[in-house]
């Protein structure tokens, strides 16, 4: 596609479960081509990117994270001329596709797995995964699935030997010392990339290698191979993109851009929980520690943001004493807990408040970072906590008030994942057809956030300067370096507020208020005095200075 080579640093990013969008053969179950006869909606609601979940033959251990064979497609979403076809007509449309390349690890149902147990300890063949004979080996290595794996070694029947594995048991780590390794997957880039992907999630990048004696995440081999895997893509492939998953302490996550020779995005994970945090406690303080210690990307790199996503909401980046208070405040419900966080969707985290949902939405979309809006939750939609693992944040997109929600011609029970049940959640409360068009529905709102943030340069690529007016209760800082400017002004407590900005640089700009459209007067003095109601918030563009 033409555009920038940095397109993403201007994107707005919609993640789909393709399983769970639309089912168009009636099987029960999601597609490639019932996610085509959807971009359409996508495009009115203005996202300029697709972030598909893994669409990999696999035997959904992890719902396609154990990938069976990289080159292919899952016979329940279709064939890879259905792949191609969605890649054309996203295109066609400026949607950009982001796919999932998971590097870590494999199914054990791959052959490379099948014939690695098989070949003779020490062989190239085996060496493709990572073996012991002792499960002492990397003591002390964090597990990050606690609740279902006890041990990050598996015992391996036909091998005799011990398997490493990061995640469950049935996706064993593959071995990056291994160069057949290396090169075979820098051959499914090559792929996914010569077919058209925009751009590719390096799934769980953190644990590439592991090392006696250290806590096996973020080594420098690792790094490594991400200089290598980047200056492979850049030569082969300009312009596309590769979006680093590490789930870290701002100055470790910085470290996957490298110097502008690693990933070209990576997720902000710490600041997510901080923003639900500030919201809980009234206090904008856990978001300007988080932004004040970090650090800025290199020229090519962006960060990505987001609220939810498909997995729990993870709070490994918190302090013990902040994620008590997390599970306090938003998991009440027992089942809500899942590993180190809250397996629960946007709206019930927020007891389905509006404003509290814009809010957050409007920061999601102020910071600095490119916005992944989770399907669904541009609409409000629910969660069904009985379900196992992180699947009751991944069922069926509500499109109608029907009882399989317009997502499905089969009926509700051979769904391949119930829709969720609450009533305050199902579909005849939730769905896109009751909300598309309908004045003052989320859905409409948040089109008109995107249409908004797409208009307002700025907010993708300019710098940041936070105000610390003596209000805790208000957040605000300005985007943008000089010329155009915008003030964001936010009030995380439920009662209004008032807050005086310090902003002596700024005196003589006119201000329009980009929500209302209105037009204040020209800031006449170096304090501007802010009323907001509770949750409020405001976009404030200031004009170019002097104009
Ligand atoms: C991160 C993914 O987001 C998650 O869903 C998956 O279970 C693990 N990586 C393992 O691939
Ligand atoms: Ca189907």
């Amino acid at each position: 596609m033409d555009g920038p080579l940095d397109w993403y640093k201007d994107a707005v990013i919609y993640e789909v479960q393709v399983r769970s969008f639309c089912d168009t053969n009636g099987d029960g179950i999601g597609d490639l081509p019932g996610l085509l006869s959807k971009l359409d909606y996508l495009q009115r609601l203005g996202v300029t990117a697709l972030w598909l979940l893994p669409h990999y033959p696999s035997p959904l251990r992890d719902d396609g994270y154990d990938i069976a064979d990289y080159l292919g497609v899952h016979t329940d979403l279709g064939t890879l001329d259905d792949f191609k076809a969605v890649i054309a007509a996203a295109h066609a449309r400026g949607l950009r596709v982001i796919t999932e390349l998971v590097l870590n690890h494999t199914s054990d149902q791959h052959p490379w797995f099948q014939r690695a147990r098989r070949a003779p300890a020490g062989s190239a063949e085996r060496d493709v995964y990572v073996w012991s004979d002792s499960p002492d080996k990397y003591a002390g290595v964090r597990r990050i699935f606690p609740d279902y794996e006890d041990s990050n070694w598996e015992w391996d029947e036909v091998a005799q030997a011990y398997y490493w594995h990061r995640f469950f048991r049935s996706q064993p780590d593959l071995n990056f010392d291994s160069p057949w390794v290396q090169q075979a997957l820098l051959e499914v880039v090559d792929f996914w990339f010569g077919l058209g992907v925009d751009g590719m999630r390096l799934d769980a990048v953190t644990y590439l290698y592991e090392r006696e004696g250290t806590n096996c995440e973020s080594l420098p081999e690792t790094h490594a191979f991400l200089r290598k895997l980047r200056a492979h893509v850049d030569a082969r492939f300009p312009g596309r993109m590769l979006l680093g998953e590490a789930n870290q302490w701002p100055e470790e996550l910085v470290g996957y851009f490298g110097d502008d020779d690693e990933c070209h995005m990576v997720y902000h994970f710490p600041a997510m929980p901080r923003l639900y945090m500030a919201l809980a406690q009234e206090d904008r303080r856990p978001v300007v520690e988080i932004l004040a210690r970090t650090p800025a990307p290199p020229p090519s790199g962006q960060w990505a943001t987001f609220l939810r996503n498909h997995d729990e909401l993870t709070l490994e980046m918190v302090s013990e004493d902040e994620r008590a208070f997390m599970l306090e405040v938003y998991a009440q419900d027992p089942r809500a807990k899942l590993n180190v966080g809250i397996r629960r969707r946007l709206a019930p985290l927020l007891g389905g408040d509006r404003a509290k949902l814009e809010l957050l939405n409007v920061l999601l979309f102020s910071l600095p970072g490119t916005p992944i809006v989770y399907y669904g939750d541009e609409l409000g939609m629910g969660d069904e906590l009985d379900l196992d693992d992180r699947d009751g944040v991944r069922t069926p997109m509500q499109w109608d008030a029907s009882p399989s929600a317009g997502f499905s011609s089969a009926p509700p029970e051979r769904l391949h994942l119930p829709v969720v049940s609450d009533p305050d959640y199902a579909p005849p409360a939730v769905n896109v057809a009751a909300q598309e068009g309908a004045r003052g529905s989320l859905l409409e709102w948040t089109r008109r956030l995107i249409s908004l943030r797409r208009e307002l340069p700025v907010l993708a690529r300019g710098g940041l300067q936070v105000h610390e007016p003596e209000n805790q209760r208000v957040l605000a800082f300005v985007r943008g370096d000089s010329g155009e400017q915008l003030l964001v002004v936010a009030n995380l407590a439920s009662t209004p507020q008032r807050a005086e900005l310090e902003l002596p640089d700024h005196v003589g700009r006119a201000l329009r208020d980009v929500f209302s459209g209105a037009v204040l007067p020209p800031l006449s003095g170096p304090t501007c005095s802010l009323e907001l109601p509770g949750y409020g918030y405001r976009w404030l563009a200031l004009g170019a200075p002097g104009a």
